[in-house]
């Protein structure tokens, strides 16, 4: 009931509010991909002008497939984590081969593709198919310690697997693109780790940090 009411409030709050970027224009997994390939270690506004070129280069899987190698790294000069173009060679010529050219829609094909780990497989599934894969990551991990104002420490494998059971859940209530970009957008424009814009937040209702004025204090990340 609760849960519902606050993904809604999300996925709203996003319609409206949530950043226009040049890859939430398109519906095609391929292009999701190659964002978040480029978004694993790159900020936003970096990332941009590269998508933009390189979808011009490779708009579709078989031209990154059949791509000489050194025209995929001249693309990617100056984004760094040089690995993620050549792994990204080599899963296009997996999608090619084994997938018939048509982009993979399960979590597990998905993940089993070179250069993607859990956090992009969900952010893909949820992003170009719909599944409810909930991401984790910084954003979604200080904005749930603060909504549910809890102090398990961030850092620790166990709290990461106790907020990915509530993040599928929480999934489940609504679009599950929307929801997690709409997380993405909210750690990035409101709840901030420094000085949270409370006053503009559209879950404020919800947040227990807030209420307590506990929001600074979270998320309690110890690193040993
Ligand atoms: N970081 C990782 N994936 C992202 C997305 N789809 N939108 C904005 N930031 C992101």
């Amino acid at each position: 009931l609760r849960h519902k009411d606050f993904v809604q409030a999300i996925i709203r709050w996003y319609r409206v509010q949530g950043r226009d970027l040049p890859w939430r224009r398109t519906n095609d997994p391929y292009a999701i991909w190659i964002s978040e390939i480029m978004l694993q270690q790159t900020q936003v506004d970096t990332v941009i002008p590269y998508y933009h070129r390189f979808m011009e280069a490779f708009p579709n899987v078989y031209s990154l497939a059949h791509a000489p190698m050194d025209e995929i790294y001249k693309l990617w000069e100056g984004l760094g984590y040089y690995r993620r173009a050549s792994h990204l060679k080599e899963a296009a010529a997996a999608i090619v081969n084994d997938f018939d050219g048509e982009f993979p829609h399960t979590y597990k094909d998905i993940l089993s593709l070179k250069g993607v780990g859990p956090y992009t497989a969900s952010a893909i599934s949820s992003i170009a198919f719909k599944l409810p894969k909930g991401v984790i990551d910084g954003n979604t991990l200080r904005i749930l310690s603060r909504i549910l104002n809890c102090q398990e420490n961030i850092a620790k494998d166990s709290t990461k697997k106790l907020y990915q059971e509530i993040m599928d859940q929480l999934i489940a209530l609504g679009d599950p693109s929307d929801f997690n970009q709409g997380m993405m957008d909210l750690g990035a424009m409101i709840c901030t780790p420094k000085n949270p814009a409370c006053q503009n937040c559209p879950v404020r209702d919800f947040c227990q940090a807030s209420q307590s004025q506990t929001q600074k204090l979270l998320p309690v990340n110890i690193k040993n």
